[in-house]
Formats: structure tokens, C-alpha cells, sequence
């Protein structure tokens, strides 16, 4: 089994591709129009807060579980729990969330597809900011072009899972970079046209106010969400980690990236919205509204946009791969079949759950009314994805055997990062998830 394993080649191997499903549709997509949602500052605040305190040592915990189990989440938890059906079950939520996720990510993805088409065949460059959301709108009822962009995606991330992690890397390797440079032109033209005064107001401006438990929960399961944590996703990418990286290095890294996106992706779209009181009919479309408006104005636009929503594209495909992953591996290490049948079956199954994703944006009255999407994407990051982080701090905490547990840190971190590490698992993180659910349950 354990030399079966494929590796990460490198250090840098590793980070890459751990900020490759890291950085996604969570930081691009999703953080700017919820933060939009919340009305920004305070929680940005609490999103800020989630990341540094309670989920950064859970991103550590994770790996450090995977690197010395070699197994997927729900075979972490059974190995080293002794086969505890409590912690079975801990397991088997984590693949359920991943399942979930993935279903209605790779709608979302496929809508960048959709982007990069329309803009290499010059069909966006009329829109203006009156109806740019109308057509939005009529493609999210087109009911044949959803299902068929979920189905290329899915593809696409069957495909990359089915040949191991070689093929994670290779593909991350130029286009990660490359976002990064995009997204911080893109900010920066926006910000020379538009200015980023009431950008900045916006999103560091606290204003107490706005404290209720639903935007403080959603705050804490963004920051799950958007470093790909709570269902074990890095537990699997750990136990392709060769023994010698270092983790608290590598999580620096994936944190403060991740975080730097999410932001700059704030200050690609929020000019012009609240520049030009462009109208904003529907938050969650603002990642293909606010901007296609901008690159119309540009010399060049629609050759711009088809890259930066190919762009977006990878960046999705690089979390499909870290969401398919942990379904996969748990399929094959658990019902010992090859990687190949596992990756099909698991992708057939995620595929038809995310149908009822597709079709629920205006295609289908039924989806629509159930707000399939809204409804999915509520229960995993608000609910699943903190409570299995949650539950993986206090696992990591208390049941990981502290011998093995010191074993994944060189001497340095022993001595000045271990003790902190260790304190926040075992309370801080825990508590505070937990403190948030009450609040948001009305418990206080
Ligand atoms: N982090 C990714 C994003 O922000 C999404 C993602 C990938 C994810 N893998 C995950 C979310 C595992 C939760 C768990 O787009």
C-alpha cells in the first residue's frame, strides 16, 4: 500500500498545487459577492479572524493526519481512532461534503466556460451595465447549456484525477502564476478607473451593526471553504507528502495567497459597482457582470476576457481535482477498486446530484423554488465543512497520538510553533466554531 502512493515531486510542487485547490471559485467567485452580501467590513473582519486563528492550525492539522496515515479522510479517522463508528462517521460526513461541494462547484465552473466561448466569438463586447445581467440571466435558464458545461467540467476533472497527482501539478504550475498577474491587472485598472475609496471603506470600515449569527457562521464557513477545509481534502493531499516538508512553511504560503486573492478579487469587481451605481440584480453573477462591463471598455476586451475566465477555469479545475480527490480515494481505499472505475462511478453520481444545481438558476421551476444551489452550497459550507473542521481540531487535538503528532515538525517548530499549534487544536479552534453555532442557532 505504501509504496503505491504516488508523491508530490517538491516542495514547491506541493504548495502549488495545495494553492491551486486552495485559491478557486471560493476566492474568485464566491467571497467577493458574499462579502457584497454582508455588507463587507465586519465580516471581512471575522472572515480575517476565521482564517488566521481558528483555520490555519486546522489547515496543519489535516495534512499532519494524512502525511502519518497515508489514507483518505474517512481512512484517517478509522485507522487512528481504531475503528471508533463515531469518528467513522466523522469520515463519512467529510466525504459527503466533499460530494456535495463538488456537484454544484463544477455548475458554477462550467458557467467560465461559457465565458471564454461567448468572449472569443465577440459576443459579450455590446453589453453594457443595463444588460449585461439580463443576459446572465437568459443563459442560467438555458437549461441544455448548463447541463452541458457541468458535464465538460466534470469531465475535465475526472480526467486530470484519473492519471494521480503528476497531473495536478503540471497544470498548475504556469497557470496559478499567471491568474495571480491577472488578477492583480485587472484590480489595478479597475482601481485607476473607478478609484478604491469606497472599496477600501467597504470592506475594513467596521461597522458593529451588522453583527447577527447568520453572517458570522457564513464568515467562518467561507474561510473553510476557501482554504479547502473540513472534509479531509488536505488530509488526502498530506499523504502524497514526503516526510522531509516542512508544514508550517507550506501553510504560510497557501494562507496568505489565498487571502491576497480573495481580496484583490474584491477590488476587481467592486469599482465599478460602486463607481458608476452599476446595478446589481443578482450577487452571486457580479463575477460575470461587474467585469465584463470593464473589459468592454478595454482596447482588446473580449481577447482579455476569454483568458481570464480560461484562467478561472483552471483555477476551478485545480479545486474540482482537490474536491474529486478525497471521494475517489476514499472509494478505492475503502472497496478496494482501481482508480479508474472509482474516478468514473464517484463522478457519475456528483454529476447527477449536480443537475438539480444546473437546472436550479432559473431552468427549472422545481430546482429553482427548492434554491437547489443556494440550499446545497448553505448546508456544506455553513454547516458540514465547519463542523468537520471543528471535529478534525479536536480529533488532531486529542486523539493524535502526541509522539506521532511531533514527528511531522523539525526541531525549530517543536520548539516555538508545536506549543501554540497544539493549544489552539485542542481549544481555541474548537471552541470557537462552536461558540459561532450557538450564536447562530439563537442559543445567545
Ligand atoms: N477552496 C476552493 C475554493 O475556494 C474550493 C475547494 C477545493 C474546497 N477543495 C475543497 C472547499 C475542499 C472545501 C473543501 O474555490
Amino acid at each position: 500500500m505504501q509504496e503505491q502512493r504516488t508523491q508530490w515531486s517538491s516542495s514547491l510542487g506541493f504548495i502549488i498545487a495545495s494553492v491551486g485547490s486552495a485559491v478557486g471559485l471560493g476566492n474568485i467567485w464566491k467571497f467577493p459577492y458574499i462579502t457584497y452580501e454582508n455588507g463587507g467590513g465586519f465580516f471581512v473582519l471575522i472572515y480575517l479572524g476565521a482564517i488566521f486563528i481558528v483555520a490555519f492550525p486546522i489547515v496543519i492539522a489535516e495534512m499532519s493526519l494524512g502525511r502519518h496515515a497515508q489514507l483518505n479522510a474517512f481512512g484517517t479517522f478509522k485507522k487512528l481512532s481504531k475503528n471508533n463508528p463515531f469518528w467513522k462517521a466523522v469520515g463519512l460526513m467529510c466525504i459527503f461534503s466533499a460530494f456535495a461541494i463538488l456537484s454544484y462547484y463544477s455548475v458554477v465552473a462550467g458557467w467560465t466556460l461559457d465565458y471564454v466561448w461567448e468572449s472569443i466569438n465577440d459576443n459579450l463586447q455590446k453589453l453594457t451595465a443595463e444588460t449585461v445581467g439580463t443576459r446572465f440571466g437568459a443563459f442560467l435558464a438555458s437549461p441544455w447549456k448548463q447541463i452541458l458545461l457541468h458535464t465538460v467540467f466534470m469531465f475535465l476533472t475526472s480526467m486530470v484525477v484519473i492519471r494521480g497527482t503528476s497531473g495536478i501539478e503540471k497544470a498548475v504550475d504556469i497557470l496559478m502564476p499567471m491568474l495571480g498577474l491577472f488578477i492583480l491587472i485587472i484590480a489595478g485598472t479597475s482601481i485607476y478607473n473607478f478609484g478604491s475609496g469606497s472599496t477600501i471603506d467597504f470592506l475594513f470600515n467596521c461597522n458593529f451593526s451588522q453583527i447577527n449569527g447568520s453572517s458570522v457562521l457564513e464568515a467562518v464557513g467561507q474561510a473553510f471553504f476557501t482554504l479547502s477545509l473540513g472534509l479531509g481534502a488536505m488530509i488526502v493531499y498530506g499523504s502524497y507528502l514526503p516526510k522531509k516538508i516542512s508544514l508550517v512553511k507550506s501553510t504560510i504560503w497557501i494562507v496568505i495567497l489565498d487571502t491576497m486573492i480573495a481580496l484583490l478579487a474584491c477590488f476587481m469587481m467592486y469599482p465599478i459597482i460602486f463607481g458608476t451605481d452599476m446595478e446589481v440584480k443578482r450577487s452571486a453573477t457580479i463575477l460575470f457582470t461587474s467585469l465584463t462591463v470593464q473589459f468592454n471598455m478595454l482596447p482588446g476586451g473580449s481577447f482579455i476576457s476569454a483568458i481570464f475566465y480560461l484562467l478561472v477555469g483552471f483555477a476551478a479545475l485545480t479545486s474540482t481535482i482537490a474536491l474529486l480527490e478525497p471521494v475517489v480515494s476514499f472509494i478505492d481505499e475503502t472497496f478496494n477498486i482501481s482508480r479508474k472505475k472509482g474516478t468514473i462511478l464517484s463522478a457519475f453520481f456528483i454529476w447527477l446530484l449536480g443537475v438539480g444545481s444546473a437546472l436550479g438558476n432559473g431552468a427549472s421551476d422545481f430546482f429553482t423554488k427548492l434554491n437547489f444551489m443556494g440550499n446545497l452550497d448553505g448546508l456544506t459550507a455553513n454547516w458540514t465543512l465547519p463542523i468537520g473542521g471543528m471535529l478534525i481540531a479536536v480529533f488532531a487535538g486529542w486523539f493524535f497520538k502526541t509522539k506521532d503528532k511531533k514527528e511531522e515538525f523539525n526541531s525549530n517548530e517543536l520548539k516555538y510553533f508545536y506549543p501554540y499549534w497544539n493549544f489552539t487544536l485542542k481549544f481555541i479552534s474548537p471552541l470557537l466554531v462552536f461558540i459561532v453555532i450557538l450564536y447562530k442557532l439563537g442559543v445567545f
